[in-house]
């Protein structure tokens, strides 16, 4: 039987390939038309000429999720086509200069190109002599650098912040352990159970890495703030004492670079002196803000963020790099390595770097360095620390208009770019309700976006500014489309 004979039933083995791949010339020719497309956008942005978010209309959400199961295939052309028609112009809109919500700042173009030409060689970063290795750890070293951890810290780029909490705290949860093995008893041995410390204004991202390490958010406690949404000190003291009086195992404080309601910085060096006298492990929640060490006007806040056990960062949310991009770091490598690796020491080969799986959950990994490593060395530290400085100063220039305006009322604003403020015109009965309404009309005609959020019990609009096309005159669209919603709600209310 020949080798046509065997396949012939159901395989034609010369045309197979031909439902997949393309000739150099088509790939060009569609690539081009996506780069085009990426441009195309890039230039509406620039002109104010897209909207900051757009609702996917009811018919293509129908199209789309109804679409049947493909029985055969399509011409790709027709498929970039439906593409740009019918998706690209529907994003979260965070790459709009007048997005103000979530925390996740544009691409620089470069890092762009970055992440298509990392699926262009498809490499897996898993580990081995491949550019991705050297260049994941190049990138590690300059983040280690940045946030002042020693260059023999364990590192690795992960998903985002969520998954470095989860890193960082599975290394403390194996450093921390009262059995000799944590790794072979989980925490079914433990003899006490361990307490996780966050501030009540920590990411929930803590509550999750808490609840999936077998902890339990029993068991995490989260620490009263002060007047400017930090970790009060003393309160974390009297309650980790209090804990180990009730035969409890405080284990882990997992302080704030940021938080996600105001930016909020908690103090460091106090929290590292708390952690080093009760021998607890800190973990730092850097994703918005650790990288704000390096804008002029926050960088003396981070004293002591070098202190920290374990770190994480998220590029994708300041750094302008695409996501997914995060990045956890572990002052003990070692350790990092033992809480993770499945090759016995006795095995472990260190004439070359180690894989990157011996390190964290994943083991095949995007090549997550080449998009960072371009727009790191595109702009320089002292790119970067421009850029955040600038971003910085935009917020207290809104912050500014916002004080200058009648009818607004600044609520809260921590250190870094996020601001919390309300429409707040004299006689308005119910400012939750209010702005609530005035919320959904902007947010619904989509020229500008922004969310709320609540602090001190109080409905708060809440704007943040990591965008580096952003530019004061967005600001100024941004609270007169505010003050013109509530003008239209206020009408309403009256009529
Ligand atoms: C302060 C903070 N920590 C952690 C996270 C989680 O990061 P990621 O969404 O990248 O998983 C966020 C996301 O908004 C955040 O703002």
């Amino acid at each position: 039987m020949n080798r046509n004979e065997a396949f012939s039933s159901f395989v034609d083995m010369d045309s197979a390939n031909d439902l997949i791949d393309m000739t150099p010339a088509q790939f060009r020719q569609l690539g081009y038309k996506a780069v085009d497309l990426i441009a195309d956008n890039l230039e509406r942005l620039q002109h104010r000429q897209e909207p900051a978010r757009r609702a996917v209309p009811t018919a293509l959400r129908a199209q789309i999720l109804a679409h049947p199961l493909p029985a055969t295939g399509s011409d790709p052309a027709t498929l970039l086509e439906f593409v740009a028609q019918h998706i690209l112009p529907y994003p979260l809109g965070n790459i709009n200069p007048r997005f103000f919500a979530w925390i996740n700042s544009p691409a620089a173009p470069i890092s762009i190109l970055g992440e298509l030409l990392a699926a262009g060689m498809n490499t897996s970063a898993a580990g081995g002599d491949q550019a991705s290795t050297y260049l994941e750890h190049a990138v590690l070293n300059w983040l280690k650098e940045i946030m002042g951890f020693p260059r023999e810290s364990g590192g690795l780029l992960v998903s985002g912040g969520s998954m470095a909490t989860l890193v960082g705290l599975t290394v403390m949860r194996y450093c921390k352990t009262q059995t000799s093995n944590i790794r072979a008893h989980g925490m079914q041995q433990e003899p006490t159970p361990m307490v996780v410390y966050k501030s009540a204004e920590g990411h929930s991202c803590i509550d999750k890495a808490v609840e999936m390490l077998g902890i339990g958010h029993n068991y995490l406690r989260k620490i009263p703030v002060d007047a400017e949404c930090r970790m009060d000190v003393a309160h974390l003291a009297q309650q980790i004492s209090a804990d180990r009086h009730a035969g409890l195992n405080p284990v882990c404080v997992v302080a704030s670079a940021g938080t996600v309601n105001t930016g909020a910085i908690d103090p460091f060096e106090a929290i590292a002196d708390i952690c080093q006298r009760e021998n607890l492990w800190l973990h730092v929640d850097g994703a918005y803000g650790a990288i704000g060490v390096l804008a002029e006007q926050t960088a003396h806040l981070y004293k002591g963020m070098d202190r920290a056990d374990s770190l994480g960062l998220d590029p994708h949310k300041w750094m302008y790099v695409p996501v997914e991009c995060g990045c956890a770091l572990v002052k003990d490598q070692e350790a990092m390595r033992n809480a993770f690796s499945l090759v016995p020491a006795y095995l472990r080969d260190d004439r070359q770097l180690p894989w990157f799986a011996e390190y964290g959950p994943q083991q095949t990994r995007g090549f997550r360095a080449l998009k960072l490593w371009l727009a790191m060395q595109q702009l320089g530290v002292a790119g970067y620390r421009q850029l955040i400085s600038r971003d910085v100063a935009l917020a207290q220039l809104l912050r500014a208009k916002i004080a200058a305006r009648p009818n607004f009322e600044l609520m809260a604003a921590g250190p870094l770019s996020v601001t919390c403020f309300r429409y707040a015109p004299a006689g308005a009965p119910d400012l939750k309700a209010l702005n609530r309404s005035l919320l959904e009309v902007v947010q619904n005609q989509g020229q500008t976006y922004l969310t709320s959020t609540e602090i001190q019990g109080e409905f708060v609009l809440r704007a943040t500014v990591v965008n580096f096309r952003t530019s004061e005159s967005d600001l100024d669209f941004l609270l007169d489309a505010i003050e013109q919603a509530g003008q239209e709600v206020c009408e309403s209310q009256r009529s």
